[in-house]
């Protein structure tokens, strides 16, 4: 049985609808990875999940590594800053390198991590996100795969927190405004 929390509004992507997707996804991925051995990002702590699910979901072998970042000092006039808390061990040097997000909101913390990032010279950089809303989006970024494009809501679970909450629901649920709003 799901795990129900009284306070999801309701219920946006089941269990099993994720699960169809990224598998999917991670046909299309294995098909454009052929014969490499990409190094795979997961940007903590919301792709966690998503993360270890795309990864076994995969045939391609890919190497993890784990990262903590968030942005800040966007404007009208600044192009932003990344501030790095947990960063990678490996050297991505000439390397296809995959960054696994759970979302894609404004797009500033993809859009200066790829920035840092290319700075290291990798053989390629793409990003597969989990669930993109464009309705937000402020910086220039796009994924090179999305699972689900979604509306403009409140979504929690499957990774996705509400002040640390809600990450360990296996479904993606719409928050009830009672809840953020008390
Ligand atoms: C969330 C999410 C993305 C980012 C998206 O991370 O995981 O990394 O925000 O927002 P943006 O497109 O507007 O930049 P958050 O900083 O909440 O950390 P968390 O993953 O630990 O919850």
């Amino acid at each position: 049985m799901e795990k129900q929390k009284s306070e999801i509004e309701r219920v946006l992507l089941t269990t099993e609808q994720i699960s169809a997707r990224i598998k999917e996804v991670a046909k299309k991925m294995d098909e454009d990875y052929r014969g490499k051995e990409p190094i795979a990002i997961c940007i903590l702590k919301g792709s966690v999940v998503f993360f270890t699910d795309l990864i076994r979901a995969m045939e391609t072998h890919v190497s993890i590594e784990f990262m903590k970042v968030s942005s800040y000092g966007f404007g009208t006039t600044s192009s932003g800053k990344l501030s790095v808390s947990l960063d990678i061990l490996s050297n991505i040097e000439g390397r296809d390198v995959l960054i696994v997000e759970d979302i894609i909101d404004s797009g500033n913390t993809m859009y200066a991590l790829t920035q840092m990032l290319k700075t290291r010279n990798p053989a390629s950089l793409r990003i597969v996100t989990l669930l993109d809303n464009p309705a937000r989006r402020v910086s220039e970024i796009s994924a090179d795969y999305t699972c689900f494009e979604i509306e403009d809501e409140f979504v929690v679970g499957y990774g996705l927190d509400y002040a640390e909450r809600y990450r360990d629901l296996p479904y993606v649920g719409i928050l009830s405004r009672w809840v953020y709003e008390k």
